[in-house]
């Protein structure tokens, strides 16, 4: 069997005791290497003035990592910058918070060619590379000009928006548009796919009848949705078990006999948390019934710091939820705790099973492991209720159980709050189940054999013929130039 690469920006390199510390995306990627004897090539995390010319290689459980540290102005060029402050508000629909600068961009292209580099040395030619995320959009591209002609999928986590959108991004082509030197692309949802499809189309991209393939550049790149999801059964029993821990207990016993909403989220504009918190204040203000009665629990682990953004954000969220407390809380009672820390699983868990309501209100989210995690983690004979943003990846899959709102109206999502509150408990059952149902059939595993499947499916004639021959897949030089030169003019803006 050919082995699998994984590429991506972080990389979860499993403790010293074996134990992924990291979620139910790195537990199912770490599953599908290990059964192809693979490698995770990416990001150490870590910041150097001198990286090492070669990757840092360790081995856990028949899976190697492979990673390379950045040097200062690489992180900020391409990690804050291009990454964080350029592709994730324009893929998030918020065209207005991009700062687009040159540097960042050539920051990006270069790490992305260092990473390529990398790579090729590590790869053989029959490997099948599997690249996640915004980071490394250009990566294909790189090592198609090295003369690669493996198999390459790319799996996008975050949201693809309409192509008036993307064209707001300067030489998008070079990027966003170099994403069709991959084999496969897989989306969150349909929509996304859709959307890149059309992106295509406005670059003389031509779909096939289907829409699961475009020709463009003399390449046939495939497309598909590809909901990522959890691994449902072992998340549905840590939280069983999570309620025996002294955590929940200590908890439980803080809580009393007050009802608690959720909030789970990093501390991103894109996740609408200010929204949330109006929301909250709005059912407050509104309805006197609930004071002393309702206890609101964001956890909120702050990200990206450095990123301007995210700090005025941090500014402004924290000064709201000391406002909220002011304005209602008593001496006896807190409405709102709002908290910055970072918690384990197990414990996520265990806060997701004691909620009543979770409220996951993204102003726009790729897809949203909150809210899948939180269904899987409720007790179905007494489930909490998923309060869910329309504008949510999991919105495709959830929104038949969940609450749906729209986060941009306020007194919507606490009427809706409200209702989630005194849902009765046969329709809460009734919604869980329905919600439960799809995360049951389709849980971590399957999203990454059905993308692996896809991958690797015959249909790329040229390569699968070498394939059966055991011919060596590496192009020599010459045919290399004509690739170059094939592939790169018409995907260029
Ligand atoms: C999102 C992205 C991931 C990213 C994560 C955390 O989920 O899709 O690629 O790793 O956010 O962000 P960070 O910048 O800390 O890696």
């Amino acid at each position: 069997m050919s082995r699998l690469i994984v590429v991506s920006n972080r990389v979860a390199v499993p403790q010293a005791n074996g134990k992924v510390s990291a979620g139910g995306l790195a537990v199912a990627v770490n599953a599908a290497l290990k059964e192809r004897s693979g490698i995770w090539f990416g990001w150490s995390g870590k910041i150097t003035e001198q990286p090492s010319e070669r990757p840092a290689i360790s081995s856990r459980n028949g899976v190697k990592y492979a990673v390379v540290d950045l040097k200062e102005d690489d992180y900020q060029e391409y990690y804050n910058g291009f990454a964080n402050r350029v592709l994730w508000p324009i893929l998030h629909y918020r065209v207005d918070l991009a700062e687009f600068h040159r540097s960042d961009l050539s920051g990006y292209i270069r790490v992305n060619r260092n990473f390529a580099e990398h790579v090729s040395k590590i790869i053989e030619d029959d490997d099948i590379l599997w690249v996640h995320d915004y980071h490394m959009m250009p990566l294909a591209r790189y090592l198609r000009e090295r003369g690669h002609k493996n198999r390459i999928g790319f799996f996008l986590h975050i949201p693809m928006p309409p192509p008036e959108l993307i064209q707001t991004l300067p030489r998008h082509g070079e990027i966003i548009g170099s994403l069709a030197h991959y084999d496969l692309l897989g989306f969150q949802t349909e929509n996304d796919k859709e959307n890149f499809g059309r992106y295509l189309e406005s670059r003389g991209g031509q779909a096939t009848a289907d829409r699961k393939a475009y020709d463009i550049g003399g390449r046939r790149v495939r497309v598909g949705a590809f909901p990522v999801a959890i691994e449902t059964e072992s998340f549905a029993r840590r939280a069983r078990h999570a309620m025996r821990t002294n955590f929940m207990k200590d908890f439980k016993a803080s809580l009393g006999d007050k009802k608690m909403v959720l909030g789970v989220d990093r501390l991103d504009y894109s996740k609408g948390i200010p929204n949330r918190l109006e929301a909250f204040e709005t059912l407050l203000r509104t309805t006197p019934e609930w004071h002393q009665k309702v206890t609101f629990v964001q956890i909120t682990p702050k990200s990206r710091t450095e990123v301007p953004e995210y700090a005025e954000m941090d500014r402004y969220v924290s000064t709201k939820a000391g406002q909220i407390n002011g304005d209602y809380g008593h001496v006896s009672w807190t409405p709102l705790r709002y908290v910055n820390r970072t918690y384990s699983r197990s414990a996520l868990a265990g806060l997701y099973r004691a909620a009543d309501v979770a409220m996951v209100t993204p102003l726009r989210d790729g897809m949203n492991l909150v809210a899948k995690e939180f269904v899987a983690a409720q007790d179905p004979e007494n489930p909490g209720v998923l309060l869910l943003s329309q504008f949510a990846g999991a919105a495709a899959e959830m929104g038949g159980g969940a609450l749906m709102v729209n986060p941009h109206e306020t007194e919507g999502v606490a009427a809706a709050l409200r209702r989630a509150l005194e849902m009765p408990l046969a329709e809460r059952r009734e919604r869980h189940a329905r919600m439960m149902a799809v995360l049951t059939d389709h849980d971590i595993d399957h999203w990454a054999q059905s993308f692996l499947d896809a991958l690797t499916e015959p249909g790329r004639p040229e390569l699968d013929s070498l394939l059966a021959r055991g011919a060596p897949l590496r192009a020599h030089s010459s045919a290399r130039i004509t690739d170059r030169q094939g592939l790169q003019r018409p995907l260029e803006m």
